[in-house]
């Protein structure tokens, strides 16, 4: 029995989280879930986005389940992320076949450094103009790599990348490769490189195929899975985990997408695989596979399937369907 704490959220965050806990019904893994408030709606009755109750039912938590946050997405979950020390950002470039992806082949997985960088929010007016600090820890970065070396080993992929920009970012890029390639001397079965982070976003369009694990900085990670999510098609279809010490959320890239809310129309996919994310990080892996295998007949069938992808499935049919197609 896993202690999950669920966060539906808003819009379409509500609906694509009732059908993922419908799809997890199928499986024999059992769920004590705790369900949280955060997010827009709730600020409007209660006058707070993300209240100390929901950040003590997530710690208490083997993991969690988010759906969306609206205009107080960066006070909800960016601020989980921090108060949770959640340092791994997980975002898998994977495509299915029934969907828009440029490509019909691809498997990598980006592990974007989550804490510090650019991000680490220590911006100054100056006379001039402004300045941001740009903040490369020892510590984060020895962390981050770790986490990349031994997720490529649990998962059996054989190389990982470090990006960064270090012939112009001297210091804290050096940093950071420097110990990328410390780390990977505890890992000798697995292969290393190290890219440019401008030739990187070059080479997705070109050549994704050569890329398996790839480490990073916070804002180069930031704009390269956006890129990744581009390259396998469609917001609807991406899934994300914030990984920590002690636990994980795992999240749809996605937004409330106000317009669609209350329709019933949301693609349910990016937050059921968000949920497969999930269920690996918990050793749960034949689970994690029979979900994702009974997406991917979905996917691959088009038939129900939501108007996104070119169906008119609604969120809830879609869901059912896939939970049908789970193995028993
Ligand atoms: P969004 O991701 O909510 O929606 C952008 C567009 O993508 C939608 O209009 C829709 O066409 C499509 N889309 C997204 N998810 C889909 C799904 N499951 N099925 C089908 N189509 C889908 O991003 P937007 O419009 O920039 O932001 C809306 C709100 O969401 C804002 O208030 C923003 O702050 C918040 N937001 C929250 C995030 C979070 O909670 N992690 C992340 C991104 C945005
Ligand atoms: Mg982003």
């Amino acid at each position: 029995m896993y202690k999950i704490a669920v966060i539906p959220g808003d819009g379409i965050g509500k609906e694509v989280m009732e059908a993922t806990l419908h799809v997890l019904e199928a499986l024999d893994v059992e769920f004590d879930y705790t369900f949280a408030n955060a997010g827009d709606e709730y600020k409007e009755i209660s006058g707070v986005a993300l209240p100390q109750e929901t950040i003590d039912i997530v710690k208490k938590s083997k993991a969690c389940l988010f759906g969306a946050a609206g205009e107080t997405a960066a006070d909800v979950i960016v601020k989980l992320r921090q108060e949770l020390d959640l340092y791994v950002n997980l975002r898998p470039v994977k495509s299915y076949i029934g969907t828009k992806s440029l490509f019909h082949d691809l498997d990598f997985v980006i592990v974007r450094e989550n804490t510090e960088g650019l991000y680490i929010g220590l911006e100054e007016e100056t006379e001039e103009g402004a300045t941001a600090l740009r903040v490369i820890t020892r510590k984060a970065s020895e962390r981050i790599c770790r986490f990349a070396f031994d997720y490529a080993k649990k998962t059996g992929r054989d190389k990982v990348t470090a990006v960064h920009k270090a012939n112009v970012l001297k210091k804290t890029d050096g940093l950071f490769k420097e110990i990328f390639y410390k780390v990977a001397e505890d890992f000798s079965d697995i292969k290393t490189d190290d890219r440019y982070v401008d030739a990187t976003a070059m080479f997705f369009i070109t050549n994704p195929r050569m890329f398996d694990v790839i480490v990073t900085t916070n804002l180069f990670g930031d704009i390269l899975s956006d890129e990744g999510a581009g390259l396998v098609g469609g917001l609807g279809l991406i899934p994300s985990a914030n990984i920590g010490e002690n636990t994980g959320i795992f999240e749809p890239v996605h937004g409330s997408a106000p317009r669609h809310a209350g329709k019933g129309t949301a693609n349910p996919s990016a937050m059921i695989l968000s949920a497969v994310m999930m269920l690996d990080y918990l050793g749960e892996n034949d689970a994690a596979r029979k979900v994702e295998n009974a997406l991917i007949k979905v996917l691959s069938e088009s038939k129900v399937v939501t108007k996104d992808l070119e169906g008119n499935a609604s969120t809830m049919e879609m869901a059912q369907e896939i939970k049908n197609k789970i193995e028993k």
